[in-house]
């Protein structure tokens, strides 16, 4: 047998000198794998041996939630890529736990019943264990019930709304964190610039009852303006369907009220500043993160200031660097959305190495104790999972959005 086989090499090894020598190089006929009759020292020498196939490094699965489709789908473009950027980024420099990174993506359409959906659909069938997202706070928040359930570690870039990591019996949900600040900081935030800064006495909020972040931050500014001794002069609440507001918008003008706020997201934003600036109104519009996107009508909002978790403007090299580099990629300026993500998939897989295993109870534990340099900010959590950082305040000027000022808590 052994005869044979070394009769087959030579006869192999020949040809292929002689292929070689009258290139174009020969497509690789099947090598014939005999089973060794000898030990491996005693194999012929080869070159068409097969080396050994590696046992495959089983990947890391994590999942990126988002509004993929539907009215604010920037948000979950940009979520998606800044999450991608940093996987891709770790994958270069070895993955994690020595293992790859491998992601899957989930669209939960700023819907809650879509993000129930995708959430059982990434954690039953694809098996994840962690997962980034979602951006809106009613996707997060279903999502963080079944991922708490199951035990799977939820970290969202951007959600800000308080339920989003903790219960209605104000518990803290083990497995649940994020990467920005919360809405009642938000909403001190922007009411204080606007009675300091602005001298605003009175405002008027308009919201969506249905959506769990527009209406908890249009609470936390009314709270916050009138213990800082403003009045909210018009309180006026809207669906989601909703495309015509003038009957809003007749109220906020004859109430003229130095500031109106719309702390809804860029689609709703677009609708009531544009109709807005047709009726005439002159109050200086003011709103919070859900401005941030690509297609917010800068000229329906100009005079404009919102809260928001960073600015690309910020001279802090961490976050200078990371503009570059997501510029070279993605061949646009990164929003907060981008940025975020990117912290909370860092702020991830910088806890599963700090756990050392691929266990979400572990890395959950070794989250909450974690110090994370990030673009967004040093990051700390506190007992409800949730970082303690600054805001930006943006000005909307002249189609241009300028970085205003940083607040601390
Ligand atoms: N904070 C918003 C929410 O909780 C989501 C958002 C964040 C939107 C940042 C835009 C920018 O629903």
């Amino acid at each position: 047998m052994k005869g044979k086989w070394t009769v087959l090499v030579s006869v192999l090894l020949v040809l292929s000198m002689l292929l070689g020598a009258c290139a174009p190089k020969p497509t690789p006929t099947p090598t014939p794998t005999p089973k060794p009759a000898v030990q491996p020292t005693e194999a012929p020498p080869t070159a068409t041996a097969v080396p050994p196939t590696p046992k495959p490094v089983e990947p890391i699965k994590i999942a990126i939630l988002g509004p993929l489709t539907g009215d604010v789908a920037t948000f979950g473009a940009s979520n998606r890529d800044g999450a991608i950027m940093a996987f891709e980024e770790w994958n270069a420099k070895g993955g994690v736990l020595g293992r790859p990174i491998e992601w899957v993506l989930g669209d939960s359409q700023c819907d809650p019943k879509a993000a129930a959906d995708v959430a059982k659909k990434v954690i039953d069938e694809d098996q994840v264990k962690y997962i980034v997202g979602a951006v809106c706070s009613s996707e997060s928040i279903p999502i963080s019930e079944y991922a708490n359930q199951k035990k799977v570690v939820q970290i969202s870039g951007t959600s800000t709304n308080v339920m989003v990591t903790v219960d209605k019996d104000g518990k803290v949900k083990p497995y649940t964190f994020r990467a920005c600040f919360i809405d009642p900081f938000q909403g001190s935030v922007m009411a204080k610039f606007a009675l300091e800064n602005l001298k605003a006495k009175t405002a008027a909020v308009v919201l969506d009852v249905g959506n769990d972040y527009i209406k908890g931050l249009a609470e936390e500014f009314r709270k916050a303006f009138e213990a800082g001794g403003g009045k909210v002069v018009v309180w006026e609440s809207f669906v989601k369907e909703d495309t015509d507001f003038s009957a809003i918008l007749a109220k906020v003008k004859a109430a003229n009220p130095d500031v109106f706020y719309i702390p809804t997201y860029y689609d709703k934003l677009n609708l009531i500043a544009a109709q807005a600036k047709q009726k005439g109104i002159t109050a200086v519009l003011l709103g919070g993160d859900g401005w941030d996107s690509p297609d917010t009508d800068l000229a329906a909002c100009d005079g404009g200031y919102y809260t928001n978790h960073y600015s690309p403007d910020d001279p802090r090299p961490i976050v200078q660097d990371f503009v570059k580099r997501y510029q070279e990629k993605f061949g646009k300026v990164p929003d907060a959305l981008a940025a975020l993500a990117y912290d909370a998939a860092n702020i991830l897989l910088a806890s599963i190495e700090k756990a050392g295993v691929d266990d979400p109870t572990a890395v959950a534990k070794a989250m909450e104790t974690i110090k994370f340099e990030a673009v967004s900010g040093t990051i700390t959590f506190d007992q409800f999972h949730n970082p303690v950082k600054n805001a930006a305040i943006l000005h909307v000027k002249d189609g241009k959005v300028l970085f205003e000022a940083s607040v601390s808590p």
